[in-house]
């Protein structure tokens, strides 16, 4: 049987919302969630910065857990770079790209949000997609690196102020032209774990799209036909700095499977 895991990557709890979506197609899927905790937050990083990190700590993870996959769970560190983090290793990544594509099909209003992190947000890629994919809509982009902590500390068990949801979608609606966006991109994968705080933040419907769905059915794509365990096991989450914070999220990481916590 082959037990090699599905290896999950980002900076923080974000790629959990990647992982539900996973498991949902792939119940019995042997697990590893590498959090970056040492580097958190990317996304107020540079570039440079990314780019050095993520594929040294993916080619450390790979040696250590041979996963049969990876997917970086994280729009920062994949719109920046997972170019080199493929050209690195030998196997199969599976990267996260701003849902821009799927926003564009439903929007009536063609006026569409992008809640990122500041460094995603920036990046030429995100041009690059609304140009491909939303030519017809206007694309407002807004960075939140406090959305990211409100989403950490929401799953550490933390009470969180309502006007912090409120605060980032107003990154957005204030802009010109903001007042006519129906749906939003959410274009970090910490931001689908707090989604119902934004709805209820946002004092109309609006239409929240994330692309965790999409990266799930590309990971049951890239390993149809291949061997999984009958029965699910719990799996493990590992950090690169295994303080006190990380330990505060072993509820939030058991509820998504996973039991045992480790160090990078
Ligand atoms: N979860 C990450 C993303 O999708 C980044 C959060 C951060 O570390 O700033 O962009």
């Amino acid at each position: 049987m082959d037990q090699r895991p599905l290896l999950f990557f980002d900076s923080g709890i974000g790629g959990l919302s990647v992982l539900a979506a996973t498991r949902a197609l792939l119940p019995t899927a042997p697990i590893v969630y590498a959090a970056d905790s040492a580097g958190f937050p990317y996304g107020i990083r540079t570039e440079a910065e990314i780019a050095a990190r993520v594929p040294a700590l993916l080619g450390r993870l790979a040696e250590r857990y041979h996963p049969r996959l990876i997917v970086i769970a994280c729009n920062t560190a994949s719109t920046i770079a997972l170019a080199a983090v493929r050209s690195a290793l030998d196997l199969p990544i599976v990267g996260t790209v701003p849902a821009i594509k799927p926003a564009a099909l439903i929007s009536a209003t063609r006026t569409i949000g992008v809640l990122g992190t500041d460094a995603t947000v920036r990046q030429p890629y995100v041009d690059d997609l609304a140009a491909r994919f939303a030519a017809d809509c206007t694309v407002i982009r807004h960075g939140s690196a406090d959305l990211v902590e409100a989403a950490e500390a929401r799953l550490r068990g933390e009470a969180v102020d309502p006007a912090r949801f409120a605060a980032a979608l107003d990154g957005l609606f204030a802009q010109p032209g903001g007042a006519a966006i129906d749906t939003i991109v959410l274009a970090c994968t910490h931001f689908p774990l707090v989604a119902d705080d934004l709805a209820a933040a946002a004092g109309r419907p609006i239409s929240f799209v994330d692309g965790s769905a999409g990266i799930a059915r590309r990971v049951a794509y890239l390993t149809q036909g291949q061997d999984w365990p009958a029965k699910a096991r719990t799996g493990t989450a590992v950090f690169s700095l295994l303080d006190d914070r990380a330990r505060a999220l072993a509820p939030a990481l058991m509820a998504h499977g996973l039991d045992e916590l480790a160090a990078l």
